[in-house]
């Protein structure tokens, strides 16, 4: 399952200053953490979009404006924090993160099952109230600092020691809720003031537009069992790795020659929704790679603006968050999900990830080497492929709109 919370510029600047990443406490993510490490050794400004020119693309650094700073790249950046079903699948079960400044908890009531969502802070003395993820043994959360006690749906059950205190009514010190819903295989979280759809059907629509239904038509559902997450930083702007994501399978052939003959690339197409492009392809009909089983009889990959993709594809699911840790370092998140009934399949699925590893192999070295080429003297500007790079411009459009605001 995934977290997501609205855009919130205050918060999104604080979590793009954060550098160091090592401290999360993903049970999951320490369990199957594969690091790529790689030399950050500067700190060039961020190669920006500062205009979108029908059929011109990527200006270089040469073009930045001063004022497009490191700090406006993460301005632009919706905050994700990935979790799974697994984590609040039982009565109990919790898990904690932090989103910019919002530290948050995450637990499923054992009234209706109900999943509930509050600010992680005692209402007391602002100590954090529960840690990491797992299933509480009592109904209730006991504050590590001086024993305020809450319950699953973040009622105050005791205030330890506050005999002679005035004014104070347990009502109005529970936990401080947090709009929190559930669409397919992710729990959202929305940090702003609004609330909420009650209907899954709405919450998807309010996240992912018009394409909700295609995704869900498309087995994007709560079916998928968690497999495994690697995580990858990558010496590049996080604008960088969505675009080798968006040209429409344009590279493929060049830089996936594995990837490329598992597809009938002929048959790529790309379709463009409000906040949402897909790009499908079908799967390929002849037998000479092993890449057919895995990627099925068609595969699809949606891109959600402005930095988390989801595809699908065969028996696999896998979703793509794409962090900015600088104007010229990214960290991408790879979580995969299988269908249920091959979630024990070893071998499939250790063949299935190497494949699929080459694949982001061969990306981060494209995505390293645009880097480097936009920071050349020698790169001003860039053309669209109208054929094919149509998401790429759409995410452009989005992009330009964002920073004009
Ligand atoms: S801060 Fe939680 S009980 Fe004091
Ligand atoms: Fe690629």
């Amino acid at each position: 399952m995934m977290i997501l919370a609205k855009l919130n510029p205050a918060i999104i600047n604080h979590r793009f200053l954060e550098h160091n990443r090592k401290d999360q406490t993903n049970p999951l993510q320490q369990k199957h953490q594969y690091h790529r490490q790689h030399t950050y050794k500067t700190t060039e400004r961020l190669p920006p979009l500062v205009k979108v020119a029908v059929n011109s693309s990527s200006p270089s650094n040469r073009q930045a404006s001063s004022s497009v700073s490191a700090a406006s790249c993460g301005e632009l950046v919706d905050e994700f924090d990935p979790r799974y079903a697994d984590q609040i699948k039982n009565p109990r079960d919790f898990f904690t993160g932090r989103l910019g400044n919002v530290e948050y908890l995450v637990c499923r009531d054992e009234v209706g099952g109900k999943v509930r969502a509050f600010h992680n802070v005692c209402r007391h003395h602002a100590s954090l109230l529960a840690s990491g993820s797992g299933q509480q043994q009592s109904s209730c959360f006991v504050c590590p600092y001086h024993g305020w006690t809450y319950g699953l749906d973040g009622a105050l059950l005791r205030a330890t020691r506050i005999a002679g205190i005035q004014n104070f009514d347990v009502n109005d010190f529970g936990l401080v809720p947090l709009n929190v819903a559930t669409w397919g295989p992710f729990v959202l979280l929305n940090l702003d003031k609004d609330s909420f759809p009650q209907q899954e059907t709405e919450v998807g629509k309010e996240w992912l537009g018009s394409c909700s239904e295609i995704l869900s038509n498309n087995g994007v559902d709560s079916s998928l069992s968690f497999v495994c997450r690697r995580v990858y930083d990558i010496e590049c702007n996080w604008k960088v790795f969505c675009d080798n994501y968006l040209d429409g399978g344009y590279h493929v052939p060049y830089a996936h020659k594995g990837l490329a003959s598992g597809l009938k690339l002929n048959s790529y197409s790309t379709t463009i929704y409000e906040k949402v492009s897909i790009q499908s392809c079908q799967g390929s009909s002849s037998d000479s790679k092993d890449d057919i089983d895995r990627l099925g009889s068609k595969a699809f990959y949606a891109f959600i603006y402005p930095n988390f993709m989801v595809n699908r594809y065969g028996p696999w699911m896998d979703t793509n968050l794409v962090l900015p840790l600088g104007p010229r370092k990214c960290q991408v998140i790879f979580d995969y999900f299988i269908e249920p009934e091959l979630k024990d399949d070893e071998a499939f699925i250790n063949h299935s990830l190497v494949h699929s590893e080459r694949v982001q192999m061969e990306d981060i070295e494209l995505c390293e080497g645009v880097q480097r080429g936009l920071e050349s003297p020698a790169y001003r500007i860039g053309r669209y492929a109208p054929m094919v790079e149509n998401a790429m411009h759409h995410f452009h459009q989005l992009l330009h709109g964002h920073l004009q605001n």
